[in-house]
């Protein structure tokens, strides 16, 4: 190491420092000064760099640091994953530090006018502390800031990390949300999900950033926002929200016509809309949409919805693509038409589909017909297809359906016994002669 006539000085073995301090293990490399656990009790008037590393401090005390070196430009103080400073106590006199590092001290915040006290500094690393919200401190006047490994917390406004100067906070882009909401995602994203969500929000309704999720495939960053219009005095489904919404809420509306959730492409990205307490009558309109086969909850509670088109629903729930586990349907408090021809296979439907929906017991007939609230799930066949007509309509079909079978059946049994025949006799079937 002495090769190359560096002066190396290593301090009498370890200077005993007093009883409250650790021994500071340094050494001297021209006016750098290296310690590891704690700074000499000497004063070094001539150093101009000194990094502390290891350090079990509480305390970083500005005042005894410049007494100690006059002219220091460079601070470097970092402490092991134990190392809790509690206090930061700032010098009486501005100091001329240029660089200032302080690293896994734990510290959780500084003090207001912390920079103000160092007017020529350049370079403030504070990363790898326990800092939760951004600093009050000035940052005018530095070059660059470093600030990642922090504990930011993001229930916080954000609105900070796209205000700062990139150019300057160097590191802003690694910098990750500590503990929920949003939880190590990445800090500059959410604020810029925050912004995008506030300034594309439906007027008059609240529009949340709910959280982030990672796309496994493509590993891009996907928001999920809810948009809150409900009770609003809302006649139409609104035509614009924050791209990306996932769930919609429009409880205690006016809305009756659903045809923008086929019509309107915006509304292929949502996966959640709740429309209880509005006044639809039919949803006819959504057969074969994208949206019915990309839904996840779609809540129609107590709305003025009769009938719906059930083979429709059917076919559209089994080619779903959240399927079976994260579609759920609330079709209750709603006036079911419970006649024979539209009961008895909307039951089957609800019966098919029970685990996907929640109010099963809720879906009851219209309150003035004949079961008058019963659920639909408990209609027995005979008690809504009783009038003969109702009857005759369904065994009519079955009747015919019947006939047509043992037609089937009696053709091919036919024509296995003319090749039988054929076979043996060799004679054509009768009717094969008479033709021309
Ligand atoms: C003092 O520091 C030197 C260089 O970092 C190191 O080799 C040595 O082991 C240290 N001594 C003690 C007692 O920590
Ligand atoms: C001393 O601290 C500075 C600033 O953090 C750093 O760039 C440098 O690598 C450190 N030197 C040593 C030997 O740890
Ligand atoms: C501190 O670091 C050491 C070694 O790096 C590790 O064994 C220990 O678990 C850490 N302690 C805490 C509290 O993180
Ligand atoms: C800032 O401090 C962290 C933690 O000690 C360190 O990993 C990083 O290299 C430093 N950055 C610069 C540019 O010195
Ligand atoms: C920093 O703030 C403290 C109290 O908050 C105040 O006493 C002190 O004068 C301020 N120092 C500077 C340099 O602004
Ligand atoms: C984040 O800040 C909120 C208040 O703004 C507080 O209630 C919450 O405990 C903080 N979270 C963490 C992890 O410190
Ligand atoms: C928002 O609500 C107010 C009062 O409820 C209403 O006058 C206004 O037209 C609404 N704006 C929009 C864009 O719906
Ligand atoms: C939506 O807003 C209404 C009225 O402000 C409120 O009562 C309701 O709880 C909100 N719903 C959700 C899911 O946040």
């Amino acid at each position: 190491m002495q090769a190359k006539g560096v002066l190396w000085c290593v301090f009498a073995n370890f200077i005993v420092a007093t009883v409250a301090e650790k021994r500071a293990n340094c050494t001297r490399k021209d006016t750098k000064l290296f310690c590891e656990k704690n700074i000499p009790i000497d004063d070094f008037p001539s150093i101009t760099w000194l990094n502390v590393t290891q350090v079990d401090w509480e305390t970083l005390d500005f005042n005894v640091v410049h007494q100690k070196f006059p002219n220091l430009r460079l601070l470097s103080v970092v402490g092991t994953n134990l190392t809790k400073v509690h206090k930061i106590t700032l010098p009486d006199t501005p100091l001329d530090l240029r660089i200032i590092h302080l690293s896994s001290l734990q510290i959780t915040n500084f003090p207001d006018n912390f920079t103000s006290h160092f007017p020529f500094l350049d370079t403030l690393n504070i990363s790898g502390n326990f800092l939760g919200e951004f600093p009050k401190f000035s940052f005018a006047g530095l070059g660059s800031v470093y600030l990642s490994a922090n504990q930011w917390n993001c229930s916080n406004s954000l609105e900070w990390a796209l205000k700062v100067n990139r150019q300057v906070f160097k590191d802003l882009e690694q910098l990750r949300c500590f503990k929920m909401p949003h939880n190590n995602k990445p800090v500059l994203a959410i604020a810029q999900f925050r912004k995008i969500t506030r300034d594309s929000c439906t007027p008059n309704c609240s529009c949340h950033l709910i959280k982030c999720i990672t796309d496994m495939e493509t590993g891009v960053l996907e928001p999920i926002i809810e948009v809150n219009c409900s009770f609003r005095g809302f006649v139409e489904l609104p035509s614009k929200f924050p791209p990306k919404t996932k769930i919609l809420h429009l409880e205690g509306n006016f809305i009756k016509d659903l045809d923008a959730l086929r019509t309107n492409p915006i509304y292929r990205d949502v996966l959640d809309i709740y429309l209880d307490n509005n006044i639809v009558t039919s949803i006819n309109n959504l057969e074969g949409s994208y949206w019915l086969t990309h839904l996840r909850v779609f809540s129609l509670r107590n709305n003025e919805i009769t009938e719906i088109p059930a083979y429709a629903i059917d076919n559209a729930l089994e080619h779903n693509t959240n399927m079976p586990n994260a579609v759920r349907l609330f079709l209750g408090g709603n006036p079911w038409r419970c006649d024979c021809l539209f009961a008895p296979r909307f039951k089957e439907m609800l019966q098919k589909y029970a685990p996907q929906i929640i109010d099963l017991r809720d879906i009851r007939c219209a309150k003035d017909s004949d079961n008058s609230l019963i659920p639909v799930i408990d209609l027995s066949r005979t008690a809504v297809c009783h009038s003969p007509s109702e009857y005759t309509i369904q065994e009519a079909l079955d009747l015919l359906n019947g006939v047509l079978a043992s037609l089937i059946i009696f053709v091919l049994g036919k024509l296995a016994y003319d090749y039988y025949h054929y076979k043996k006799t060799g004679r054509l079937p009768w009717i094969v002669t008479k033709l021309p």
